[in-house]
């Protein structure tokens, strides 16, 4: 088991030179990926032994941004099923038409779920609370880990659930996300954008009197026909909807009301870890497996200078020098 980081520190790319040291990069960054990550996070080995205690990890903004985001969400599919279905249950209002009061919620929320999804909630979710986004070599572990267990090839990591609350102390950031929130983070992002681009497309179509922003924001009225533009439109708003009902699902579960407690009130009980790890103290766990044997005998110290201190790096993917 440990020896995906040591295998790989045996035929170090770069001494070759050309395409085998290419190949021999592939290898190792193949090996790696198929590696667990105890074996290559030393912050995930310290996980049995780490101190305990409340840390915010969802801040104020966080929180609000996350929220407003939710409730315009829940806004643009109630006021966008009334348009499409149109039953438009108490929208009706004095002489406007429930179509009118719909539309007009409806533009307006889908205005500030983009300024809210592509501006405010990454602003606080990613740079203030640090819970990174990009892909690292730990989540392409933990996607093969997940992917083995669902279909029966090996057990699930014991420690995984442990790993999405553990907040190293040296860095500031949260370690681990299951790689299905970072999706969701993106697609999101993506679909939403989708849905304002052709939401407008299909509004500079409708607009009598158009100004400069709907007619720039409505691009793609140009490319596409009135009809395909709504068809996309539909097609992404249910995807986007059911995708938004397996995250409650997912923060529903028992065995999440921690983390879902903390989309509210902010704090976790986290798992003190430290990237600036003293081996020599002898402070470091046993795991009384092959994890434990990697994260002694000085090879997470060798980690340690392997794995520099930007995120893209945390998994612990080798490097050649
Ligand atoms: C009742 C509805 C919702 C609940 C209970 C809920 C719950 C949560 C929780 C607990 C988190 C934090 C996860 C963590 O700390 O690891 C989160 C994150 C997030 N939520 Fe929601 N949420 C809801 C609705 C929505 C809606 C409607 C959207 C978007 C349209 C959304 C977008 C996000 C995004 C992008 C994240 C960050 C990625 C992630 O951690 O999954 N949420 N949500």
């Amino acid at each position: 088991m440990s020896g995906t980081t040591d295998d790989a520190g045996e035929s170090p790319a770069g001494e070759t030179g050309g395409t085998s040291s290419l190949l021999d990069r592939g290898r190792q960054l193949w090996r790696t990926a198929r590696s667990d990550i105890i074996e290559t996070d030393d912050r995930v080995a310290q996980l049995e032994t780490a101190e305990r205690r409340p840390v915010e990890r969802h801040s104020l903004g966080n929180r609000l941004s996350h929220w407003i985001q939710a409730i315009l969400f829940f806004l643009l599919l109630w006021t966008g099923l009334a348009i499409w279905s149109g039953n438009y249950f108490l929208l009706e209002s004095g002489i406007w038409g429930g179509y009118y009061v719909a539309f007009g919620i409806h533009m307006w929320t889908g205005i500030l779920i983009v300024a809210i999804t592509f501006v405010v909630f990454p602003y606080y979710y990613v740079l203030v609370d640090k819970h990174h986004q990009l892909l690292e070599m730990a989540d392409i572990q933990v996607s093969f880990d997940i992917a083995e267990a669902f279909v029966g090839l090996k057990k699930y990591m014991p420690y995984y659930h442990d790993a999405r609350r553990a907040y190293d102390e040296d860095e500031g950031d949260w370690i681990a996300h299951h790689p299905m929130q970072k999706t969701f983070f993106w697609w999101i992002a993506i679909f939403i954008g989708i849905l304002a681009l052709t939401g407008f497309g299909m509004y500079r179509e409708m607009a009598t009197e158009s100004t400069w922003w709907i007619d720039a924001l409505g691009f793609m009225a140009g490319w596409l026909a009135f009809e395909t533009l709504k068809q996309i439109h539909l097609l992404l708003a249910f995807i986007t909807a059911v995708m938004v009902l397996f995250h409650i699902y997912f923060a529903a579960l028992p065995s999440n009301w921690d983390v879902l407690k903390s989309m509210v009130f902010g704090d976790v009980d986290a798992f003190i870890v430290h990237s600036e790890h003293e081996e020599s103290t002898g402070d470091q766990p046993t795991t009384g497996d092959g994890p434990a044997t990697a994260a002694d005998g000085g090879q997470a110290e060798k980690r340690e200078s392997d794995v520099t201190t930007g995120d893209a790096t945390r998994g612990g993917e080798p490097t050649d020098e």
